[in-house]
């Protein structure tokens, strides 16, 4: 396949473009929830259901993944992405090897003490190469590695922990294309400043590489080094090289010998001492090579010469081909660690900030479920008492209607029999009044008017009296049982809002005395108790009388003319000869005459004579009052009869419009908690509206997600960079493909829980 032939550094640049692009995608997403999260919280149309909790964390989110995506943009522009560290004994051959891997004389190296401070080589776009040194951003510009060197001896009063950056065309050399580091280190014979030199150099290294003399065995300080590194470091790629071994041809009988020896011992350093790799691989990382033999073959080939130009020892081709091979594993050691390093902790991150965001997006999801619950909940219970109250208030009106006809008629029975005792009184109650009489026609009209005003003051007073405390009592008992009938229809809270009138209900009795007595005329004339009008009206009653003496009216008229004439003159000459009772009289003596005798007869006469005279006498001013009264009384008691129904049904009737009236009241109080409930449920239905509006709402946005990343993800370039990352990670250290997963679950979810 043609991805077999990409340079395993090349993955490390791909990932770095990759991973950029997955940074930019999630940072647009969460920019996304974040501006719909505020949006959320701000607006009341959504009724805010996300909080501002919640819009600050995911503020923090988006602000975090744009400082990582700012970093790894940094890193891509600061070339500083993969280490590789070459240690040890001074012309062990360490620059050498370098110099191999460059395929150029890079590095300054010869016979003594060559390197005296830290170099790292990396790659330039420009032309020229170039070295900074830790002092100054002045870049020192070299053309040849006698200049390099030249350049290195003048700086002689730097230390050997000094860095100095040799920047070289990556034109010149392919190695350096793929933003690869590696640093040269001087002899590791001064020991005192080893902490220092790990701390400052060693820490992001991805690799190192032991360079060993095979001419002798590892010596002590240089594994002082690494088990230095070891310490701080956790599993260190560690690489030997066992250089020089071009002069193991000297004694080939021992070649076998010495590169077992070496292997064991190189071995157990590794697996038993430094404990960085297991025994079946550490052979992997143990190579026989001459860095030498590799650099000049290199270079003659470079010059278009055979690489076989000089004069090469035996073997060389194996250790060019060992050679390569350490080349290869460490290209593909240190693609994979600087991936793991560089890129490990952010995808890392950009997961835990996935992670969050799902929570918040899950979280304002469940409480926009929740508040649609709790709302559909209210307006059921809403509605149940809405109905309840309808019912129970129709069902309760008629109930009252009866209430009220009940107290009604019971009020007009009251009043009824109250005012018949009060007629039963009514010449009592005429006696007590006391008032100047006179006969005089002006004077009888205003003791007849102030006698009615009396006897109706009194009278109302009485039944007052006798009715209205009870009547209220009744009216107030009646009011509050309505008024608890109807409480349990008004809410808990506005149940307190239920109250009677404060004015007191009080009862007026209308009598009305002046249109009562309108008709009544008194009879101020003497009437004698033993003549005939008042015997016959005594005797027959006043209707027959009136009718017997018409009868006897038309007998006698022109019969008895002359005798009448002569019974006057008769008795005492005083009595009146017009008057009808004394022509009588004369009848019945000219009866008796004849049987008993004149004697009685005049005897009789003149007793009847002196009653009258007496009567006659006695008919003073107050006999006359007296008179009055007791015609008032006959009068006024027969037309308070004939009215006393109507006073009494209109007693009930007022009471019954009281009652009526605060039923009302009530019934509007009652109404208008049934408009509020109305209005709340009106209110609540709008809400569930919108936050199912709102759902929708999520579940499109998310939708939308789902299919973008997704789309991102079938790209054929996605595909390609799933398949580096398949090569160079074994267990998705990268943690790229959990990124996407991550956001599908995510998706998912969202779209189950709809
Ligand atoms: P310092 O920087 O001084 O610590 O030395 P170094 O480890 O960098 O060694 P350097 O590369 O300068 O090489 C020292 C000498 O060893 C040089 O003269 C090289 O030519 C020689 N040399 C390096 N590698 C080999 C090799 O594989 N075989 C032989 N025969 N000589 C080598
Ligand atoms: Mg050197």
């Amino acid at each position: 396949m043609e991805q077999d032939d990409i340079s395993p550094l090349q993955h490390f640049v791909v990932a770095k473009r990759t991973i950029s692009a997955v940074f930019h995608q999630l940072l647009e997403f969460v920019r996304e929830c974040s501006d719909f999260v505020a949006e959320t919280w701000k607006s009341e149309d959504l009724e805010h259901v996300a909080e501002e909790k919640q819009c600050l964390q995911i503020q923090a989110c988006s602000r975090k993944l744009t400082v990582i995506k700012d970093v790894l943009a940094r890193r891509h522009m600061k070339f500083v992405t993969g280490y590789y560290m070459l240690f040890l004994r001074t012309s062990n051959g360490k620059s050498t090897v370098i110099n191999a891997m460059l395929r150029e004389r890079v590095l300054p190296s010869g016979i003594g003490h060559t390197t005296n401070c830290f170099l790292s080589v990396e790659g330039t776009d420009g032309e020229h190469a170039y070295l900074t040194t830790e002092d100054s951003e002045e870049r020192k510009s070299i053309k040849t590695v006698n200049e390099l060197a030249h350049a290195l001896h003048m700086d002689r009063n730097q230390d050997s922990g000094c860095l100095v950056r040799v920047f070289w065309p990556k034109a010149k050399c392919t190695l350096l294309r793929d933003d690869l580091v590696l640093m040269d280190s001087p002899g590791t014979d001064v020991t005192s400043e080893l902490d220092s030199w790990i701390d400052k150099f060693c820490l992001d290294a991805d690799v190192f590489v032991l360079v060993a003399n095979s001419e002798s065995t590892i010596m002590n300080t240089e594994k002082h080094f690494f088990h230095k590194v070891n310490e701080r470091i956790s599993k260190p790629n560690i690489f030997i090289l066992n250089n020089r071994w071009d002069a193991s041809v000297l004694e080939p009988e021992y070649l076998e010998d010495v590169r077992k020896q070496h292997m064991d011992r190189c071995v157990s350093f590794l697996v038993e001492e430094l404990k960085v790799v297991d025994l079946n691989k550490a052979r992997e990382r143990i190579f026989f090579v001459s860095a030498k033999e590799v650099l000049s073959a290199r270079i003659h080939r470079a010059q278009g010469m055979p690489e076989t130009g000089g004069a090469l020892a035996e073997g060389f081709q194996e250790r060019l081909m060992e050679f390569q091979s350490f080349e290869r594993t460490f290209e593909e050691f240190i693609s994979q660690s600087a991936v793991k390093t560089k890129f490990e902790q952010h995808t890392t991150r950009a997961w835990q900030i996935i992670e969050s965001v799902k929570a918040i997006m899950d979280a304002i999801n469940i409480s926009s479920a929740e508040k649609k619950v709790f709302s559909l909940e209210d307006r059921e219970a809403l509605m149940d008492r809405l109905e309840f109250v309808r019912n129970q208030l129709n069902f309760l009106t008629e109930n009252i209607k009866e209430k009220i006809k009940t107290i009604t008629d019971k009020v007009a029975d009251k009043v009824f029999s109250a005012m018949a005792e009060e007629i039963r009184c009514l010449s009592v109650l005429v006696d007590e009044f006391c008032s100047d009489f006179s006969p005089a026609p002006n004077a009888l009209a205003l003791y007849k008017t102030k006698l009615m005003a009396y006897v109706e003051e009194r009278m109302v007073k009485n039944l007052d009296l006798r009715c209205s405390s009870s009547i209220n009592c009744c009216v107030l008992s009646s009011q509050r049982d309505i008024m608890d009938t109807l409480r349990p229809l008004m809410p808990p809270a506005a149940r307190g809002q239920l109250h009677l009138p404060n004015r007191k209900f009080s009862i007026t009795y209308d009598l009305n005395f002046a249109t009562l007595c309108e008709d009544f005329e008194e009879d101020m004339d003497f009437h004698f108790s033993l003549g005939l009008t008042f015997l016959v009206n005594r005797f027959l009653g006043p209707a027959k009388a009136k009718q017997a003496l018409s009868l006897l009216d038309q007998k006698l008229q022109v019969t008895v003319q002359a005798q009448e004439e002569l019974a006057i003159s008769m008795a005492t000459g005083l009595v009146s000869l017009t008057s009808r009772a004394s022509v009588g009289m004369l009848v019945i003596a000219g009866v008796v005459w004849r049987s008993v005798g004149w004697r009685v007869i005049v005897l009789s006469a003149s007793l009847y004579s002196l009653l009258y005279l007496y009567e006659k006498l006695t008919w003073t001013n107050s006999a006359k009052e007296r008179a009055l009264k007791q015609q008032f009384v006959d009068y006024t008691t027969q037309r308070l009869q004939a009215i006393s129904h109507i006073i009494s049904s209109d007693c009930g009737q007022q009471v019954q419009q009281e009652m009526v009236a605060v039923f009302a009241r009530m019934c509007q109080q009652v109404d208008k908690s049934e408009m509020e409930l109305e209005t709340e449920i009106h209110r609540l239905s709008a809400r569930i509206q919108r936050l199912e509006i709102k759902s929708v709402m999520l579940l499109f946005e998310y939708k939308k997600k789902i299919c973008k990343v997704k789309k991102d993800l079938q790209s054929p370039v996605q595909k390609e960079i799933f398949y580096h990352f398949s090569k160079t990670t074994t267990n998705d250290s990268f943690g790229l493909q959990r990124i996407f997963s991550g956001i599908c679950d995510m998706g998912r979810d969202l779209v189950e829980l709809h």
